[in-house]
């Protein structure tokens, strides 16, 4: 299929390129590179041998966007593109609504359309809100939103069910991501954070190659098995591969369906921490610190749903996410920020 991608030289969207790539599927990337860089597409060349169609675009601007669509006339569109920072979405409400809901509102105009009618949409785990219980079936209720970040995958995911409402030959998958880390097993992709990164895996990364001084754990005394936070973490490449998997029911005309993307497999900080010592032979300095505000202590997620009807399921364990991720930081200390010697 011919597939555009927008958000396609972020983190999850190119490691899925090369999935989609390697399955035969021809992606079309869409991004404005507010958190991306161009270099993505040269290691994406170097994974697979081929270069991908690159589109530097801010989805909102719609004429540009109807254009693309009535040149390349693509069977599918996987919607990674937005922003995705929670302590900023907090900060900045409005941004967050305008860029995550407004270029929704507009894709999903533009594949009207052009009679473009089938989509995968990036959600999280995050629809649930506060979990009451675990682990989460597709079937539990979407909650309340802990932040406006979260409120934006909500009213996406909300928007899209609507439109399949009306609209009944729409198909479309809400895939709800729970914790992607770990990169390619070449080294040449990896998730490239600025600044001080907010979340577990990237900083333990960055204490591992010497850019922090020492991982803050927030908060030993959750009701878990070692009090620290549970969560449940999926290798960005099994996640790649459950966006292949989702084409299924997309080609099959299945209309509406909604996944969750786990392992179902809960680990602690402390869990993940002595399995990226294991794994990459090394030791991760590391302090107790305060919790964190609106941090939960236990979420992991029931993936049997994908397994049964997509025939997926997520394959690498815990120390092989930590092998990846060490990998390329090591290689990448500095993301893609290449050298001007390596250009
Ligand atoms: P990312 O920031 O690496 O990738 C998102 C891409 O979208 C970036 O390349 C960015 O430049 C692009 N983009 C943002 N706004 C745009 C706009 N207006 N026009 C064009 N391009 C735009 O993030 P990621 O980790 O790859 O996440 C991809 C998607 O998955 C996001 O929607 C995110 O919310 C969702 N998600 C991510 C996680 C996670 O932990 N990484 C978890 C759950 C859901
Ligand atoms: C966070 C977001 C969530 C978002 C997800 C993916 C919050 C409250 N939640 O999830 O909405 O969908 O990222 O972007 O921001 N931890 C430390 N030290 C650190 C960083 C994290 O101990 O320096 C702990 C956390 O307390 C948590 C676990 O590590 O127990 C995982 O944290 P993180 O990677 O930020 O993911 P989530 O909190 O699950």
């Amino acid at each position: 299929m011919k597939i555009c991608v927008t958000g396609g030289m972020g983190y999850i969207g190119s490691h899925t390129c090369v999935e989609l790539i390697k399955n035969n599927h021809v992606p079309v990337i869409i991004d404005n590179l507010s958190n991306s860089n161009k270099e993505v597409l040269n290691r994406i060349e170097t994974i697979t041998g081929y270069r991908p169609k690159f589109y530097k675009l801010d989805l909102i601007k719609e004429e540009r966007l109807d254009k693309i669509f009535k040149k390349e006339k693509f069977d599918a569109v996987i919607h990674f593109a937005g922003l995705k920072a929670v302590g900023e979405s907090v900060k900045k409400p409005k941004l967050y609504y305008g860029n995550n809901i407004g270029i929704s509102v507009i894709l999903l105009k533009v594949m009207r359309r052009n009679g473009v009618k089938n989509i995968i949409f990036s959600s999280s785990a995050t629809v649930y809100g506060v979990p009451t219980h675990v682990p989460l079936v597709e079937t539990d209720p979407i909650g309340e939103a802990t932040n406006p970040y979260g409120q934006t995958k909500i009213e996406i995911e909300k928007m899209l069910m609507r439109e399949h409402e009306i609209d009944p030959s729409f198909n479309i998958v809400l895939l709800r991501y729970f914790n992607p880390v770990g990169a390619h097993e070449s080294g040449l992709m990896g998730e490239d954070p600025w600044g001080i990164p907010n979340n577990l895996m990237p900083y333990i990364n960055q204490v591992a190659v010497g850019r922090r001084e020492c991982l803050t754990i927030f908060g030993n005394d959750y009701p878990t098995h070692d009090g620290t936070g549970v969560r449940d973490y999926i290798h960005v490449v099994d996640l790649a591969l459950g966006h292949v998997a989702a084409l299924k029911p997309i080609q099959e005309k299945q209309g509406l369906k909604i996944y969750n993307l786990g392992t179902g497999k809960g680990t602690s900080v402390l869990d993940l921490v002595k399995a990226y010592d294991e794994a990459n032979n090394i030791q991760i300095k590391y302090q107790i610190g305060p919790r964190r505000a609106g941090d939960v202590a236990e979420n992991y997620a029931d993936a049997t749903l994908a397994k049964n009807e997509l025939g997926w399921e997520a394959k690498f364990n815990i120390v092989e996410m930590c092998r990846d991720s060490y990998n390329w930081q090591k290689k990448n200390p500095n993301g893609y920020n290449v050298e001007p010697s390596e250009k």
